[in-house]
């Protein structure tokens, strides 16, 4: 297994280098780390050349760039931008699509910002860094394994202890990254799951329901109750796993 961390910011030893490091640390392997200020990023340079064979010989890449002005810093922009033509094949009509060098490797995206938790949580100040970093990475096939963000770093030199553990967490899951046929069994068990936990308690709500009202209703009635309380159970079963267990702190 060999994981990079591709650093794009002008410090070398800010908050965005000491998160990476606090995930490989948890990765437990050989890691490499490449701060993309010393690579010449433009298409078809000798450097564009090194970074691909870095990019392709990795099974797990860890992207590491501030938030600037509401988005990615300009050096990790700039380096995938450069990526775009090396790393997707493009059909007639002009549509992106995987290469089998790159598709179902993994990544690990961080980022960060001086805007505090309360603010990021409501305006998502780092949305549009983590958005472009996934556009690129998805669209090329990569599978993703997490995320961090660390706020409030106008106020900070160093990581809290509490952030240091995510991080960690995060690194042992990069050292875990499993083939993309295990998630994809995963996960249909646990759609399988929930839609079926869901048809139950709507049963119960609806027996429930019915028993206190002391009525029984005709085919047509029943159908739709039924519906009505399964996609509202469903609406906000999917609204937790997709908003609230990605609030970004
Ligand atoms: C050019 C520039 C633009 C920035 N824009 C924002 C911003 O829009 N919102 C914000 O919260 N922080 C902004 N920041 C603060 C950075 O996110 C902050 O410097 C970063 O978290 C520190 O990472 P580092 O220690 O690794 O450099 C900006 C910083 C720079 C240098």
């Amino acid at each position: 297994m060999k994981i990079i961390g591709i650093v794009g910011c002008y410090k070398r030893d800010g908050i965005t280098g000491k998160m990476l490091n606090e995930v490989l640390k948890g990765t437990q392997q050989e890691t490499e780390t490449i701060f993309l200020l010393d690579y010449d990023l433009a298409p078809n340079s000798k450097d564009q050349q090194k970074l691909l064979e870095k990019l392709k010989a990795a099974d797990v890449w860890i992207l590491a760039a501030p938030t600037y002005f509401g988005g990615l810093s300009g050096i990790m922009k700039s380096f995938l931008d450069a990526l775009r033509a090396q790393i997707l094949r493009f059909d007639k009509k002009g549509d992106p699509h995987p290469l089998p060098t790159f598709k179902d490797k993994h990544y690990l995206l961080l980022t960060n910002c001086y805007s505090k938790t309360f603010e990021n949580l409501v305006t998502g100040v780092t949305d549009s860094a983590l958005r472009t970093m996934d556009k690129v990475l998805t669209t090329a096939g990569l599978l993703k394994l997490g995320e961090a963000v660390q706020t409030n770093t106008y106020f900070i030199t160093e990581l809290s202890p509490k952030k240091k553990a995510e991080l960690l967490k995060l690194g042992q899951k990069a050292r875990n990254a499993e083939k993309r046929d295990d998630q994809r069994m995963k996960r249909y068990v646990e759609l399988f799951f929930i839609v079926t936990v869901m048809a139950f308690i709507t049963m119960l709500i609806q027996a429930g329901l019915l028993h206190l009202l002391g009525q029984t209703l005709g085919f047509w009635n029943n159908f739709i109750s039924f519906v009505v309380i399964f996609y509202t159970l469903l609406a906000v079963t999917l609204h937790f796993f997709t908003v609230v267990k990605h609030k970004r702190k």
